[in-house]
């Protein structure tokens, strides 16, 4: 499949690489431009572009960019036709992106992520963490394989998703449509817990849609007492404690 990546963090960085490592034909974009990630690029197996470039003649768009910067694509997705699938793995933090009273007010993020871009999305990999995404994929049936949510209300959207989400080595959880993501955001038990598909659906089914803002923003006050650099596996063992995730 030919592949956009728009946005080379630590999120995109590691699905470029996964998706060229299994044959796709990876363009991956930042917003500074080609010569600030040509050698990342080419160490993933990618092409470094633009992002207009990236989403020419594409089969499938993953956004991974910062949430208050997703509207600076929506020129750019513009241009690219509308059964064309966009996977966006954004996620609200207030202290990170600043205040934004739509999803204050409790509009699913999902659907304020579609209206910054235009379109609607699919959802993939907003649930797991960089370092989970980097280091923990396996291949499909090995025993204790991580499950990551998908999500989308177009069918073929989340088919995609979900092939993706495979191939960078988790299993796909479909939750179904966008309206179930509120199970998916920041401070649920099914977010960024690093679960197998058994333990996600039982998670999943522990969803607090009214509490979870609650809980990460306490994730977020606990991190800002703490000197130096969170881990990764600091953040995990928080978010289940916080979420009573077993
Ligand atoms: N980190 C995690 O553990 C994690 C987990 C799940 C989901 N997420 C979500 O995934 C997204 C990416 O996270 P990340 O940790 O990978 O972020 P990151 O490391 O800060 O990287 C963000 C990337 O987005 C690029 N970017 C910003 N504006 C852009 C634009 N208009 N066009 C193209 N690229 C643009 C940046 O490029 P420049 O540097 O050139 O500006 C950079 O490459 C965020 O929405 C985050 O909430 C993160």
């Amino acid at each position: 499949m030919k592949i956009a990546v728009l946005g080379a963090g630590s999120i995109g960085s590691t699905l470029a690489g996964a998706f060229a490592a299994h044959g796709h034909d990876v363009a991956l974009a930042n917003s500074r431009g080609p010569e600030t990630i040509a050698d990342l690029a080419a160490s993933l197996g990618a092409r470094a572009t633009t992002a207009e470039e990236a989403v020419r003649s594409v089969e499938v768009v993953v956004t991974s960019i910062p949430l208050n910067r997703l509207q600076s694509l929506r020129p750019v997705l513009a241009a690219v036709p509308a059964d064309v699938p966009v996977v966006d793995t954004a996620n609200y933090y207030p202290q990170r992106d600043g205040r934004i009273a739509a999803l204050d007010a409790g509009q699913l993020e999902a659907h304020w992520i579609g209206e910054q871009l235009g379109r609607p999305v699919a959802r993939a990999w907003n649930a797991v963490l960089a370092g989970t995404l980097a280091e923990r994929g396996v291949p499909a049936g090995t025993p204790g394989r991580i499950a990551i949510p998908v999500a989308g209300d177009d069918p073929d959207a989340r088919r995609i998703a979900a092939t993706l989400t495979d191939i960078t080595g988790f299993d796909a959880y479909d939750i179904g449509g966008l309206d179930n993501t509120w199970r998916i955001q920041p401070g649920n038990p099914a977010y960024c817990t690093d679960l197998t598909r058994d333990a996600l659906e039982a998670a999943l089914a522990r969803g607090d849609a009214a509490i979870a803002p609650t809980r990460r923003d306490l994730v977020m006050a606990v991190f800002a007492t703490w000197d130096g650099n969170v881990t990764g596996s600091e953040i995990l063992a928080l978010n289940r404690a916080i979420t009573r995730v077993a």
